[in-house]
């Protein structure tokens, strides 16, 4: 279909176009009647005159029946009116065809409950601070793809039926499996990253989606969200990690700054600050003494050991008021709080070379170096409880495979953190969660 994207619209005064989107809103007066019309790029008041001693005319009647929501293409004159918002021109309308007809009534609008915005998820999106959402989200992917390609990263497609659980066998999805009995959604691609290395990827990304069983209904958790993920070979350490994962965020911060920034601030109110380097890095073992320096007791951390969400966000105050950084990365977590597969130190085998990085106090991102070496890897499956059900994964080091290490970022809680939004189902284009399933 040829139309114009009422965004440019402004300039062509006299030109006869067709435009298509959305009825906004429908207003009749006595001798006019003004249909806003509204696409991905813009509104425009759309103009039908009428006369009040002369019979309907077609036009009008179908302007008479238009309901606010309904897909409609219309056809007219573009006429510059500095009267109008929105460029300052108006359409005078010659033909409209009702498209799609929206039933009277729509079901919510801005002001209506989180939950039933939800529900009627698509009548939202329509909102242009919520497209802008996805306009955001598709910029920064590309800048993320771009950075990858600029050094050497593979794209990885990971399989998400599995054999086992990929992260802790507490939180998964089990689904009946053909004659092989039973099989569980991927928690991440975590494994199949590290296969990766052993294949001779040496570095690899995905952005892919990953389960979790986990029943939290907190502004940061779902069943299902888009994980993006990074494994890369011959590193000294998880250092290397971080300095590859803070040198790829700025330029994807730059990227959403550049192509949006001017349209960010308005609709959502947040600046966005392209991150200085390095992020600061802080230990487990300094965070926890700087808490209690602060005279900080930590109250709902989840497992014993662990940061509470008021700890986090003190240390984001410190993390600002002395490197004026948004970003901290906590290193060294001690192993009873990590997952099998993180390398552990030499000296100390309760601690691992393992970070997690903070924006604004919320977690993004946990990384490590993993342990590549066959014979530790087996011993601290075992101990974790595993070993039989993971041997397919660790049979991945059996034959030569490289010092690897990597991270898994929440994809919407980086956007909804970047746009100030009040949790990722705002950030996300269909939420799932323990209670919702639909639509
Ligand atoms: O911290 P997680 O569980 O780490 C992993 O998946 C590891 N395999 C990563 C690695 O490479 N070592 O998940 C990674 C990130 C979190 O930091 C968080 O941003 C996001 O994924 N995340 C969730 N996002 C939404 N809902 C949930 N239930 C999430 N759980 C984790
Ligand atoms: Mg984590």
């Amino acid at each position: 279909m040829e139309r114009t994207p009422i965004g440019a619209l402004a300039g062509t005064a006299h030109s006869q176009v067709t435009i298509a989107g959305f009825v906004a809103a429908v207003r009749v007066l006595k001798r006019v009647i003004f249909v806003v019309v509204q696409d991905r790029t813009g509104r425009v008041q759309a103009t039908i005159d009428r006369s009040p001693n002369e019979p309907i005319h077609d036009v009008e009647r179908v302007a008479l029946s238009l309901t606010a929501g309904s897909a409609v293409c219309i056809r007219g004159t573009v006429s510059e009116n500095p009267a109008v918002k929105a460029g300052g021109v108006e359409l005078l309308v010659s033909s409209i065809e009702v498209a799609g007809a929206a039933e009277p009534g729509l079901p919510v609008d801005e002001h209506s409950a989180p939950n039933l915005q939800l529900d009627w998820r698509y009548l939202g999106l329509r909102r242009p601070e919520n497209l802008l959402v996805f306009e955001v989200q598709t910029t920064l992917e590309r800048a993320m793809r771009e950075y990858w390609a600029q050094h050497a990263f593979l794209e990885l497609h990971s399989p998400k039926l599995m054999h086992s659980a990929s992260e802790s066998g507490a939180d998964t999805f089990a689904t009946p499996y053909f004659e092989l009995g039973t099989a569980y959604l991927a928690q991440s691609p975590q494994f199949y990253k590290q296969m990766a290395m052993a294949a001779g990827f040496e570095r690899v990304f995905e952005i892919g989606p990953v389960f979790r069983a986990e029943p939290s209904l907190t502004p940061r958790h779902a069943a299902e969200f888009t994980s993006v993920d990074v494994e890369l070979s011959w590193i000294d350490s998880h250092d290397d990690v971080m300095r590859m994962e803070e040198a790829g965020l700025r330029p994807v911060i730059r990227a959403v700054r550049r192509e949006h920034g001017p349209a960010i601030e308005p609709a959502v109110g947040v600046e966005l600050i392209e991150p200085a380097m390095p992020f600061p890095r802080l230990t487990m073992h300094e965070a926890h003494a700087f808490l209690r320096h602060e005279g900080h007791t930590i109250a709902d951390a989840t497992k014993p050991g662990d940061l509470d969400s008021a700890g986090e966000r003190l240390l984001a105050r410190w993390a600002l008021e002395t490197h004026e950084s948004e970003f901290y990365f906590l290193t060294d977590y001690p192993a009873s709080l990590r997952p099998f597969y993180h390398m552990r130190y030499e000296n100390d085998s309760s601690v691992t070379k393992s970070f997690d990085l903070l924006w604004k106090g919320v977690e993004i991102t946990t990384g490590a170096q993993r342990e590549h070496r066959y014979a530790h890897l087996a011993r601290q499956a075992e101990e974790a409880g595993l070993g039989d059900s993971v041997s397919y994964y660790l049979d991945f080091f059996r034959y030569g495979c490289p010092p690897h290490g990597g991270f898994g970022l929440g994809l919407a809680r980086l956007v909804m953190l970047m746009l100030g939004l009040p949790s990722i189902r705002e950030a996300t284009f269909l939420h799932r969660g323990p209670t919702r399933l639909t639509p």
